[in-house]
């Protein structure tokens, strides 16, 4: 597994507005869909099919290269926090898909729960999986979702991870199941709390981003 803390001044930026305890809901909320933006830029990078061609311009003919359409491209966020994170990807992916997965984590116990589920039966091969969640804690939840997308036909080479803050539990978790996943995140930080938050993280990404 291989973890990228991509080195842009934009996104060390959008975590800090994150970070900020001052910062409001419909601010808050902009932040993590510009980090989502940022991060799944980075997460396409080399990683998206083309298809190359020539086309007339208005002054001679040119070398062309576009996404190819026939490919298919999806994202699951995880609701409901991973609804703000992806919120810009279809300005970035284009013709891409869109498939909810609802998880909740026990404020007791930290087990997850499947709330809803829009996954397909099954994805079509060659599918490329963008999973986007804002926070990987114990990693729970995310290895839950990465479970239910590994049933449907994705290997983990086919998925990119998406996340603002990750924490070294859910890291671990992820590279002794998911050994050839590629994660992008904004930060890492070191530590859990004993009710699961990230420390110092930034909150409950879900209540503040919707209330
Ligand atoms: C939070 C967060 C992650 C999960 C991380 O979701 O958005 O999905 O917890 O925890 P884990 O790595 O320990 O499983 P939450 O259950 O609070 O739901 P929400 O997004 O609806 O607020």
């Amino acid at each position: 597994m291989l973890v990228f803390v991509p080195p842009h001044p934009l996104i060390k930026h959008w975590v800090s507005v994150l970070r900020n305890e001052q910062t409001p809901c419909p601010i808050f909320k902009n932040a993590m869909a510009e980090l989502g933006r940022l991060l799944i830029y980075e997460a396409a990078r080399d990683w998206l099919p083309t298809i190359t061609g020539e086309i007339q311009s208005p002054l001679g003919v040119a070398s062309v290269e576009f996404i190819d359409p026939r490919e298919p491209i999806m994202v699951v966020p995880i609701l409901r926090a991973g609804l703000a994170l992806a919120e810009h990807a279809s300005s970035i992916l284009p013709a891409m898909k869109t498939y909810h997965l609802g998880i909740s984590r026990d404020e007791e116990t930290l087990q997850p729960t499947v709330y809803l589920n829009k996954l397909p039966d099954k994805f079509p091969e060659n599918s490329r999986v963008f999973v986007v969640d804002p926070m990987l804690a114990t990693g729970g939840t995310v290895v839950t979702a990465l479970n239910l997308i590994k049933d449907r036909g994705v290997g983990s080479k086919q998925i990119k991870l998406i996340s603002a803050v990750a924490c070294p539990p859910a890291l671990q978790k992820l590279s002794e199941n998911f050994p050839g996943l590629h994660v992008y995140t904004g930060t890492i930080d070191p530590t859990l709390n004993d009710k699961g938050f990230i420390i110092p993280g930034l909150g409950d990404a879900g209540d503040r981003s919707f209330g």
